[in-house]
């Protein structure tokens, strides 16, 4: 329960069951009354999992905590583009505390929705972190791998410290060693757009999160 307050999924309960009522490829003016913009979509998208609202709701929670957390620290978010652009933008401003920004640009996925297991650096900081308060800020954490990698680069960085805020996280995430402090939501395994997710590069300013429909990719 604990973990479900957490992650932001208790306080959406009523919602969940409306939404879980709705059938795969529910009318539009369904997910329009629920506050997401996808009238443009046609069928492409069969599930709000979580609108505007609670998607902001739940990152002023997030970064209440960070205030807390990094209170007195010079912290140093880390972006990694381009999925996390928009948590980016609105956990910055959510903000009390003094924090920069850089940008990682890394590559684990191709065009499709299946991990690569390939990771390669396409951008790198342009700040030397050593010394640091590095809070890294992923869009979605899913098998894991793509993290893994920048975590233990980030490391051999020597940074003061090193922790991860990622607004979405799958199951799978939960088998690796590797440690997410904040987390937004956790969401199920299933390929979800909006809220700076793509697929094949559409989709990423949704302002809130959907499933994407299987005819779309299969
Ligand atoms: P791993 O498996 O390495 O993957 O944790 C992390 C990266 O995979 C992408 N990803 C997704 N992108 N909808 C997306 O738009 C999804 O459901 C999804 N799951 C994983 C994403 O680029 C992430 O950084
Ligand atoms: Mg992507």
């Amino acid at each position: 329960m604990a973990g479900r307050a957490r992650s932001g999924r208790a306080r959406v309960a009523d919602g969940d069951r409306r939404r879980d009522d709705a059938s795969a490829y529910g009318p539009p003016d369904l997910w329009q009354a629920e506050g997401v913009d996808v009238s443009a979509l046609g069928n492409d998208l069969s599930r709000v999992l979580y609108t505007p609202e609670e998607v902001q709701d739940r990152i002023g929670e997030l970064a209440a905590q960070v205030d807390r957390d990094y209170e007195g620290k010079d912290v140093l978010l880390v972006g990694v583009l381009n999925g996390a652009v928009m948590i980016m933008a609105d956990l910055s401003r959510a903000l009390s505390i003094h924090c920069r920004m850089d940008w990682m640009a890394i590559s684990s996925y191709g065009s499709g929705t299946k991990s690569s297991g390939v990771v390669r650096i396409l951008k790198d900081l342009s700040t030397d972190i050593a010394g640091m308060h590095v809070l890294v800020v992923e869009d979605i954490v899913d098998t894991g791998l793509t993290l893994s990698y920048l975590i233990s680069n980030l490391r051999s960085r020597n940074p003061a410290s090193l922790e991860v805020l990622t607004a979405f996280r799958k199951p799978e995430a939960l088998k690796m060693p590797v440690e997410v402090r904040y987390v937004g939501f956790d969401i199920p395994s299933e390929f979800v757009v909006g809220y700076g997710l793509d697929y094949d590069q559409r989709y990423r300013n949704l302002t809130g999160v959907a499933t994407l429909a299987p005819h779309v990719y299969s």
